[in-house]
């Protein structure tokens, strides 16, 4: 969190779609410069576009738009444009999703992809630490995830984890098993997103036929007591996005977002935006929304900024230090 005059809070965004931070501006931009024809009239329309109804009608767009993403130059400004936001939301470390299928399907190469990323990562590696996980499309075949998997074994060097996203619902992860355990034998992290619109039992296939390291969302967990025991004795991490499961519907409102209650079951929750640039704020925004529209303080954002810190990938003591650091702002 900002405070006029004070540092932000420190943390950590472990759940951010790098794809989810292409602004209406950047689109139009990128798509000029390809000569990409667009759909939209202008901005604001493309803006005007963005009121959703559930998961799937933002993944409509959310695709859509990534046409314009075509060259390593492109995927490099893509991420240097959210790299250089960081510091001023107080993010010391990223843990950033692509969706690598979504552009090697239009004939992008999977090296231009991660060679983007990494170029940006590298260039702002002084302001802020950051790796990358590949995710792959749950409504795509699983024959497609381990062919991904293939191609993005020369840069394993520069990836630290392996995720799941796309359409939910219908697509449990139990049907990913065979190339999660690849991905693990690799050395990849597992996380999987699960419990943002499908049922508890989605959750526990990502923990036992996944063998998840991280929940992504996994509000729906809260539906389930038994569910909830094992997460809160495993402090198994859930990476949480409050304005994204207003913004899709998963929730009825901020006021009625399960955090609190989540919270208050000993869960190892962690605020973060997932696709910033569709669903009205990076992850400040996101701690704003949970102090304003869920009444949370000083001492539930630093638990907030300290779960993030220690649900992430990096290495103990700098995990451990930064940690410190959040659980000491504003005291
Ligand atoms: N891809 C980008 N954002 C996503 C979300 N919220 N859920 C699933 N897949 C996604
Ligand atoms: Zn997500």
């Amino acid at each position: 969190m900002t405070t006029t005059g004070t540092p932000p809070l420190p943390k950590a965004e472990l759940h951010l779609h790098i794809e989810g931070t292409l602004e209406p501006e950047t689109v139009f931009e990128l798509a000029r410069r390809h000569d990409v024809e667009l759909p939209y009239a202008d901005v604001d329309d493309l803006r005007a576009r963005y009121s959703f109804t559930d998961l799937q009608s933002f993944l409509d767009i959310y695709y859509a738009n990534m046409a314009v993403l075509r060259t390593r130059e492109d995927f490099a400004e893509l991420a240097s444009a959210y790299l250089r936001r960081c510091p001023d939301q107080g993010v010391r470390h990223v843990e950033m999703f692509f969706d690598p299928q979504a552009h090697t399907a239009r004939g992008v190469p999977m090296s231009d992809v991660v060679g983007g990323l990494t170029d940006a990562i590298d260039a702002h590696a002084g302001d802020v630490s950051a790796g990358l996980i590949l995710c792959f499309l749950r409504d795509q075949p699983a024959a497609d995830a381990e062919a991904t998997l293939r191609a993005a074994e020369p840069f394993l060097d520069r990836i630290v984890g392996v995720g799941l996203d796309s359409a939910e619902v219908g697509h449990p992860p139990s049907g990913f098993a065979a190339v999660f355990g690849k991905a693990r034998a690799l050395g990849l992290e597992p996380v999987a997103h699960a419990g943002e619109e499908g049922p508890p039992s989605y959750v526990r296939e990502a923990l036992d036929d996944l063998g998840v390291r991280r929940v992504d969302h996994g509000i729906r967990a809260i539906e389930d007591d038994e569910l909830v025991a094992r997460l809160a004795r495993d402090r198994t991490p859930l990476t949480v996005c409050p304005l994204s499961n207003v913004r899709l519907g998963a929730v009825p409102g901020i006021g009625l977002h399960p955090l609190p209650e989540m919270l208050a079951a000993g869960l190892n929750v962690s605020v973060h935006s997932d696709d910033p640039a569709y669903f009205g704020g990076y992850v400040d925004e996101n701690y704003a929304a949970v102090r304003d529209g869920l009444g949370f303080g000083d001492d539930e954002l630093r638990t907030l900024a300290v779960n993030s810190f220690e649900s992430s990938f990096l290495d103990e003591p700098t995990r451990t230090a930064l940690a410190d650091q959040a659980r000491r702002w504003h005291l």
